[in-house]
């Protein structure tokens, strides 16, 4: 992959303004990107570098087969999507938690009750969970979104989702009744270009770790 270009993969977003926000400071140009435009692929030419606007999930996928070198996106859909790449730098920003959520009345119930259904958007971190780490057999439920409602309806009686500030939680009546992992956006590279362009990914890696790391101070 000898290219011209290195190709970053952003997650659309959040994570991608928080990304470009990095890369506008390490003097990219980028700003574009955080326009209303429906472009999903950007230059900056004096760099050689591309920018690609791709859905959270597709990040790991581009990575791993080489489309692009680089990815920028949360661990949640690293663990969920479990390619075969290289998880390189946690840039610490995105940062909130995968938990099991519910009822506080599911709280005594979750380590003793079989076949239990549980609703997630990240089918693969709910599996690994309950039934790889804590042996417990569970039907596992796939959903796409407002997870929170499966415990209200009945479709459920517990979640695997994301929490950020709890707000989601709180205002549909559930609590968290363990914590999976703690979770951040991760830069991933692709394991031919960590090779093929290793002087350029290790400059960009150190670039932006000592960015995030002014940016947190
Ligand atoms: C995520 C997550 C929770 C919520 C957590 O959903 O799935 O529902 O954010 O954030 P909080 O703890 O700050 O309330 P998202 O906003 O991506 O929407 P979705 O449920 O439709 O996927």
């Amino acid at each position: 992959m000898a290219e011209k270009y290195l190709t970053i993969a952003l997650a659309k977003g959040r994570l991608a303004e928080l990304s470009v926000e990095i890369f506008m400071k390490l003097g990219y140009d980028c700003a574009e990107m955080l326009t209303k435009t429906r472009k999903l692929i950007f230059t900056d030419e004096a760099r050689e570098v591309r920018f690609l606007l791709v859905k959270a999930g597709d990040v790991p996928t581009y990575v791993e087969y080489g489309a692009a070198d680089v990815g920028i996106v949360g661990r949640d859909t690293i663990l969920e999507e479990g390619r075969n790449l290289y998880e390189m730098l946690d840039l610490g920003f995105g940062k909130c938690r995968m938990c099991v959520c519910g009822s506080e009345e599911m709280r005594e119930k979750l380590s003793s009750t079989s076949g239990l259904r549980v609703a997630s958007k990240y089918p693969e971190i709910a599996r690994d969970y309950f039934i790889s780490k804590k042996n417990i057999n569970v039907e596992i439920i796939k959903l796409n979104g407002s997870v929170e409602l499966a415990p209200i309806t009945g479709l459920s009686e517990v979640i695997v989702d994301i929490v950020e500030s709890g707000k989601t939680l709180e205002e549909n009546g559930l609590t968290v009744l363990e914590e999976v992992c703690p979770l951040s956006a991760r830069l991933i590279v692709n394991r031919v270009s960590a090779k093929m362009e290793s002087a350029r990914i290790k400059s960009l890696v150190s670039e932006i770790r000592k960015t995030v790391e002014e940016m947190s101070e």
